[in-house]
């Protein structure tokens, strides 16, 4: 057995994705992960989630990045460029939280989501996506895009099923939804490049990219791309006429919380992909292969591995059940490790490998500027409501 080498990382965000990726690292079991610091500009959140680790706050990103080998990006869109271009330029291992870039408006304050040609956005997503990809051309580092679906036990499962059938994937469709962020900035554009589409669009759209990639590269020797988009956005909840009654996230301003995509890859197969802002019973994230040879359907969120039936919502109260359910009295299908189903510390595990030797990188920069590329592209369908838009692949 190879003895295990140690890498020093660092997190950058101390909210929530911050959490989870903390967690995860500490699970990785064939690295010797030590986080030994945490960087973000709220100093009195930072110094918390420091102290509560046992590991130390660093107030300026510079001094975090001399102390270690990897940082775990993991703060809000409008950001990761230049964090990502400042990990890179040091030489670092920079994980990426979704999506990868984007474009947040002019920087005015009279900007608004709905009031602006999308092909602008396109552009600039583009520009931006290139200059992540060049800091890493030019960088003893690299870029590991933190695409949990990819690292999902499903996906993965569905990974080995294709590599080893030959499959030809027909068609996919796909689904991230839920009854709404839980964060404030969420509501904005200018915070996170767009709204629903981008949001949690992006989590089946790289799943679905990314099975394509596959598929190419088990059989030809190189991956099918994504060649065209077509799509349509809605905020329903924005509508006059919305009746809102609580179970809902309502107050959005200038983003969208309905998005359909239709991708046509370069082999002329095809996959749908839905997310949404308004869908009640918990966090909906599915993705359905329909292949020539087999049909698989990967179940992230819910996951029936446990079901529970509560006859009173107060015996639950201490009980965690699934996220974003919105009662806990009932059937309710209950996970007993959430983390695991969505891909948090699997993915980790294989960054962390890749990192310390060399493994192959599943997630990686590639497949998070094809993802950029489709949904923006697809933004600019929308706005043709649904015309057919082709896909720029880097
Ligand atoms: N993969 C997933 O399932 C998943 C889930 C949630 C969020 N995310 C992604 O994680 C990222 C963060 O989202 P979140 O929900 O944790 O947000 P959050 O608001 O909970 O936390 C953001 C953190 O970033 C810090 N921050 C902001 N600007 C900074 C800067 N310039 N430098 C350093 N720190 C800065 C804030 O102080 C805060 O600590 C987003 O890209 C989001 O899309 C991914």
């Amino acid at each position: 057995m190879r003895s295990k080498k140690s890498i020093r990382s660092g997190i950058v965000g101390a909210g929530f994705a911050a959490t989870f990726h903390y967690e995860a690292a500490s699970k990785v079991h064939g690295v010797a992960v030590e986080v030994v610091g945490v960087h973000t500009i709220d100093e009195a959140q930072g110094k918390a989630y420091a102290q509560k680790r046992g590991i130390r706050f660093f107030e300026r990103l510079e001094q975090l990045l001399d102390a270690v080998e990897v940082i775990h990006i993991c703060t809000p869109p409008v950001t990761h460029e230049p964090l990502a271009i400042a990990g890179l330029k040091r030489d670092k291992f920079v994980i990426c939280e979704k999506p990868l870039t984007g474009y947040f408006g002019d920087g005015s304050d009279s900007f608004h989501g709905d009031r602006f040609p999308k092909q602008v956005a396109l552009d600039a997503a583009l520009a931006s996506v290139d200059r992540i990809l060049q800091a890493e051309a030019a960088s003893r580092g690299r870029l590991l895009y933190a695409e949990n679906w990819v690292y999902a036990p499903s996906v993965q499962k569905e990974r080995e099923i294709i590599e080893k059938t030959g499959a030809q994937i027909l068609w996919i469709h796909g689904e991230e939804s839920h009854s709404g962020s839980h964060s404030r900035e969420y509501a904005f554009w200018k915070f996170c490049g767009g709204g629903v589409m981008i949001g949690k669009g992006c989590h089946p759209l790289t799943a679905a990219l990314y099975l394509k990639r596959v598929e190419g590269r088990a059989r030809d020797g190189r991956p099918i791309r994504p060649a065209a988009v077509s799509a349509r956005t809605h905020a329903i909840t924005r509508l006059p006429n919305f009746r809102d009654q609580g179970h809902i996230r309502c107050d959005y301003y200038d983003i969208d919380d309905f998005s359909h995509m239709h991708v046509v890859f370069e082999d002329g197969t095809i996959a749908d992909v839905f997310a949404s802002d308004i869908v009640l019973g918990g966090i909906h994230n599915w993705l359905e292969v329909c292949a020539n040879n087999h049909r698989a359907i990967c179940n992230i969120n819910p996951n029936n591995m446990m079901q529970t039936y509560n006859p009173k919502e107060e015996y639950f109260r201490d009980i965690y059940v699934v996220e974003k359910i919105g009662t806990k009295q009932g059937w309710a299908c209950t996970a007993p490790d959430e983390d695991w189903m969505t891909g948090y510390p699997q993915e980790a595990e294989a960054f962390y490998r890749t990192v310390a030797y060399g493994e192959p990188l599943e997630s990686d920069s590639a497949l998070a500027a094809d993802a950029i590329s489709t949904i923006y592209s697809a933004y600019v369908s929308a706005e043709r409501r649904g015309a057919e838009v082709p896909v720029r692949v880097f």
